[in-house]
């Protein structure tokens, strides 16, 4: 993890968070009911927003984002327990989780869909996917400069791709996309997805 990353994440992201990420992440967090898992929870921007969850499991690999969102996590509506652990390996047995949220995330984990796969064995067949995520845009001149700039990105943020195209990872691993949501010309989506089939 790059070193000045957790420490300044929430500063960097105050102005962006303030206009509209709030808006946003209420909208998809409201959605996790039952018993949930967070990816990548880092400094628990999400917790103060899971107002229909029973529990939330929380997965942080950073010790510095882990220990950040303690404060979040103390004025969540549910329990949360954070873990720390990557998303390519889930300490979770199998169909354990009604729901899983992760916001801006996918652009950084080092093998999405390993870490997709892992998520479709823990989630109950039905679960809700809900993402919000900056993504590859389909637009020639965008691509090409996500393409571009991607290198010194994940340089200075810490393995953040801007050019992932997650919806596609997505839809690859067969996880049911019942609607996206797009902001920022594209760059920005939410994704509300089901993984199989309720019994
Ligand atoms: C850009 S931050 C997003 C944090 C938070 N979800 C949010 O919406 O503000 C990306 C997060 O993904 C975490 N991360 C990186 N690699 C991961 C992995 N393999 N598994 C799970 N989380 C990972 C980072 O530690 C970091 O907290």
């Amino acid at each position: 993890m790059g070193k000045w990353f957790p420490h300044l994440y929430d500063t960097v992201m105050k102005p962006l968070e303030k206009r509209k990420f709030k808006r946003i992440r209420i909208k998809l967090v409201e959605q996790a009911t039952g018993k949930v898992m967070e990816i990548g929870s880092g400094t628990g921007v999400n917790f103060p927003y899971y107002r229909n969850a029973v529990s939330v499991d929380a997965i942080e690999p950073d010790s510095v984002m882990r220990e950040r969102s303690q404060k979040n996590r103390a004025q969540s509506p549910a329990p949360i327990q954070i873990w720390n652990t990557d998303a390519e390996q889930l300490p979770f047995g199998d169909d354990t989780f009604d729901s899983v949220v992760a916001t801006l995330v996918f652009c950084t984990i080092p093998n999405p869909i390993k870490a997709l796969e892992e998520v479709k064995r823990v989630a109950k067949p039905g679960a809700a996917i809900l993402l919000f995520e900056h993504v590859r845009v389909d637009q020639p001149v965008m691509e090409k400069a996500q393409d571009v700039l991607t290198p010194l990105w994940k340089h200075i943020c810490d393995g953040c791709h801007l050019n992932r195209d997650t919806l596609a990872s997505v839809r690859q691993t067969g996880i049911e996309v019942n609607s996206v949501e797009s902001f920022y010309k594209g760059v920005f989506i939410t994704v509300s997805g089901t993984w199989g089939q309720a019994p």
